[in-house]
């Protein structure tokens, strides 16, 4: 459950006015953060409060995130010149914060923890955009027009992502999520011949790791294939393609999340029933099905509808365990 909090008034109390970078740097309040949405429901997962943008922050790119909007950027990346802004990720140095909260919150959990990275596709166009963007236009056209840019910007992400996640598996993160929500802007060629690449070197660097991996991505149905290729223990999909046909076109020995609507659940229950019992129905108790949305909790969520589809999911599946 993604940018969960919002939803959750103690969460909103919480933040106050504060820019939720700051938050995130006081471990005390990311390990409270975390296990908010853990005391109203039975949860089987705990995701680690952070953000994607935190390990460029922590390298000293001076995002700031907007509530309502996310990560800005005000001096955004324009040209060459701009990578050298970029350096590697030293966890215990950069970010001491993020491992002092995973170290605490592996040891009060009793369900596993999820530590996560942004991808360097959707990295790159907080990077390049200096904001959210519908088309990443200036993203798209870095990439098209000056390879040698794109691939060594591209490269220079990897090396912050990498030691991200390995030093959060090394502080007690129990599995992996590498979250690409804006790479679905991308036909398949572009993503085999810009980004692919990339994830492929991403994966096989933390491929050593003794824990599973989610690849996560939103509107990439036409790159699921390539996505998997690419690696990740677990495909994330949203709600734009049924979840059996997903699991047709990956095949049978990859698993899968996903892939409720965010928005049903601002419907009545009767119809987030009905919707979640589809995606239920359309897993088929195959092993490997990761029950989630396809996307992040939307903040008028009501949270007696997540903790009804909650039990509701337990109550379906208890047979897998
Ligand atoms: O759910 C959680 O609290 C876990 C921690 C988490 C956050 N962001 C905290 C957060 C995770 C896993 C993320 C991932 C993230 N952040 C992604 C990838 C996943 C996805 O959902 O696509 C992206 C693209 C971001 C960038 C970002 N940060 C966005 C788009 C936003 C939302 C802006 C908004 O309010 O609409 C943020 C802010 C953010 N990150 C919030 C939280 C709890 C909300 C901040 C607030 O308003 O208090």
């Amino acid at each position: 459950m993604r940018q969960a909090g919002r939803y959750l008034p103690e969460y909103r109390d919480l933040r106050g006015d504060r820019d939720i970078l700051e938050t995130i740097r006081i471990p005390d309040e990311a390990v409270e953060i975390t296990l908010q949405p853990l005391r109203r429901m039975p949860l089987d997962a705990a995701i680690l409060f952070s953000d994607i943008v935190v390990p460029l922050v922590a390298i000293g790119i001076a995002f700031r995130i907007e509530a309502g909007l996310g990560p800005v950027l005000d001096e955004p990346f324009r040209s060459r010149a701009d990578i050298a802004r970029l350096r590697a990720l030293e966890p215990e140095a950069d970010e001491p914060y993020t491992l002092e909260a995973v170290r605490a919150l592996a040891g009060e959990l009793h369900v596993p923890l999820v530590g996560f990275a942004g991808a360097p596709f959707t990295l790159a166009s907080y990077l390049v955009e200096g904001g959210p963007s519908r088309d990443h236009a200036r993203t798209k056209a870095l990439m098209f027009a000056d390879p040698p840019t794109w691939d060594a910007l591209m490269g220079a992400l990897v090396d912050v992502i990498v030691p991200h996640l390995r030093a959060q598996v090394g502080a007690g993160a129990s599995a992996l999520q590498v979250f690409d929500p804006w790479v679905g802007a991308l036909a398949p060629a572009p993503y085999r011949s810009g980004v692919l690449p990339y994830m492929r070197r991403l994966f096989d660097e933390i491929a050593d790791l003794p824990v599973q991996v989610i690849h996560f991505g939103v509107g990439t149905s036409e790159l699921l294939e390539l996505m998997r290729d690419a690696g990740g223990d677990a495909i994330g999909i949203d709600h734009r393609i049924p979840l059996d046909r997903a699991w047709e076109r990956l095949g049978p020995s990859i698993a899968i999340q996903g892939n409720l609507d965010p928005a049903v659940l601002l419907a009545p229950w009767d119809v987030v029933e009905r919707e979640a019992i589809d995606v239920l129905e359309r897993a088929g108790g195959r092993p490997g099905h990761v029950f989630n949305l396809g996307h992040g909790v939307l903040p008028d969520t009501p949270v007696e509808s997540l903790q009804r589809l909650v039990d509701l999911v337990h109550a379906r599946t208890e047979h897998d365990g």
